[in-house]
């Protein structure tokens, strides 16, 4: 009894934060849930980030949903990434069942369903709104990495790039970036960068456009064009509630290269664009990664000392990251020690695998008087959770076995119908759904190679007057080259832009 009372008097003094908050549940003691012991997020601290982890069905995604309903309520605005495609159900209140009418009972909070504003985003487009970029906003690092190029096709990406910045070239799509890659490695083009830029070998391109195609012909490159998605429009609110915007990436599961490092530039973004608000009350924008354990996969250095540094620096801009995975350790260390308030469903301890991811996560919490970490962990129960997390002064608080509250909305996905409705009649549908193929690189290098064609013919002519000894040269005319490029591209069936002929070409050459 005394245990009881010392116990609600510890966590209502550890998790009482001044300003908004969210309530996640209350402390478990022994078998027993104790209403009174609430157990908080203070929205102040959320820029400090989180991590929410645990085994296979054991809550995470719900936990992610209560909380972004909550947010929701504060008229934070949040950014998810729905894997699954699971949380798009969200957008409408939940069904009241006696589990969850019961959970409500016990945390003596009523279940009160709800539904939120939801917006529906995917890199494809065909799992919501398109959310696309352009490939000067994506970056030659980023690129780098979902191409998979080595050190020297990256240096050879960066030069391309800084020539386009140089020359104001807009590299909007692959179309771009082939032709201007195509122009530069080969005749006046390579001429004209030879000095200040470096030389490119006719392999190095070889090896890129090959690698462009790879992606284009997995139907990836819708991802990169224009209208390319304007970071201000994940700030809507609706009713005075924050618009939950979830990124559908059910349908590129199996690209995870892809979509962590768009996710990362969106981050990057963020960064770059919002203006610095130190430590605001709450935050203005909350991402979460549920899946998190794909960001991380296979990934390069320059790429984790890229998530590290952002991670670091946008808290300064009120941006909280929440990272959603099976163990901590999926988590690069640097990163896993930004992460202030951490939400630890149960672990298994069946391999020894496990047991050494045990170990390692109970080395990471402070002693408890209430608790063994190792056994609470291995108890814990569906929707409950170990939560330590950051007080108002920025200090840990004391850590607590939480049984937590049900989401209110759904926790099914949305049926097929009410989805594409829902789609269709955004705003943002409309104003992201078309795209546009406005003046860039292929139509510059377009222009560039018609001015250069001509120069040359001239020039050949001039030369033809002058020579009069009638002997027929076997060497092909600059024009003959062009119109022999462009038969093959038509053949090809691709009839866009001359230049595309031209990257169809270097291809060509490379497989026969
Ligand atoms: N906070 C919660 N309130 C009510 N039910 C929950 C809660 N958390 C989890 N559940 C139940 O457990 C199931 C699995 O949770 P889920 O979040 O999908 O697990 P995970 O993401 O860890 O695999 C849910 O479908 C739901 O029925
Ligand atoms: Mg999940």
């Amino acid at each position: 009894m005394e245990n009881k009372e010392l116990f609600i008097e510890k966590i209502t003094s550890s998790y009482k934060p001044k300003g908004a908050f969210i309530y996640l549940g209350s402390g478990i003691l022994g078998k027993e849930i104790i209403a009174p012991a609430q157990v908080n997020l203070a929205l102040k601290m959320m820029n400090r980030h989180g991590l929410i982890a645990g085994a296979t069905g054991t809550g995470k995604t719900r936990t992610l949903q209560l909380i972004a309903e909550q947010l929701s309520d504060e008229a934070v605005p949040v950014f998810m990434l729905d894997v699954k495609g699971d949380l798009s159900g969200l957008y409408e209140a939940g069904q009241s069942n006696p589990a969850l009418i019961e959970r409500g009972e016990i945390l003596e909070r009523p279940f009160v369903p709800a539904g939120f504003p939801v917006e529906l985003f995917s890199l494809t487009g065909d799992k919501g709104i398109p959310m696309r970029i352009t490939l000067s906003d994506f970056g030659p690092i980023m690129l780098a990495r979902i191409l998979e190029l080595n050190e020297t096709q990256t240096g050879v990406l960066t030069a391309l790039y800084k020539y386009a910045d140089d020359n104001k070239m807009a590299l909007v799509n692959f179309a771009d970036l082939k032709s201007l890659l195509s122009y530069l490695s080969q005749g006046k083009g390579a001429e004209e960068i030879k000095n200040d830029y470096g030389k490119i070998s006719s392999s190095t391109s070889g090896t890129i456009l090959r690698k462009i195609v790879g992606i284009e012909q997995q139907g990836l490159s819708t991802v990169f064009g224009e209208p390319s998605f304007d970071i201000n429009d994940l700030f809507q609110k609706v009713d005075g509630k924050g618009v939950i915007n979830l990124l559908n990436i059910s349908d590129i599961q199996n690209q995870p290269i892809l979509f962590s490092t768009f996710l990362l530039s969106l981050l990057d973004q963020l960064f770059r664009k919002l203006p610095e608000v130190g430590n605001p009350d709450k935050p203005n924008l909350v991402f979460f990664f549920d899946e998190a354990h794909l960001l991380f996969k296979d990934a390069s250095k320059t790429f984790l000392s890229h998530v590290d540094q952002i991670i670091r620096l946008i808290r300064s801009k009120g941006v909280g990251v929440f990272f959603c995975t099976q163990a901590a350790t999926d988590v690069p260390a640097n990163v896993l020690g930004q992460l202030g308030n951490r939400i630890q469903h149960a672990l298994r301890a069946f391999t020894p695998n496990d047991a050494e991811a045990l170990r390692q996560t109970v080395k990471t919490y402070p002693r408890s008087e209430f608790y063994e970490i190792d056994q609470v962990l291995t108890q814990l129960g569906t929707g409950q959770a170990l939560i330590t997390v950051l007080n108002d002064k920025g200090i840990p608080t004391e850590v607590v076995a939480t049984h937590l509250i049900p989401p209110r909305a759904s926790m099914e996905p949305l049926n097929e119908a009410t989805y594409q409705q829902l789609v269709k009649s955004s705003d943002l549908s409309r104003k992201y759904s078309e795209l546009v193929d406005n003046h860039s690189a292929s139509e510059i290098v377009a222009e560039k190679v018609k001015q250069d064609t001509s120069d040359t013919i001239r020039a050949e002519q001039q030369h033809d007057k002058v020579k009069t000894t009638g002997r027929t040269s076997n060497r092909q005319t600059s024009m003959e080259a062009a119109q022999k490029t462009l038969i093959r591209t038509l053949a090809a069936g691709a009839g866009r832009v001359i230049l595309t002929a031209i990257s169809a070409f270097l291809i060509g050459k490379k497989k026969r």
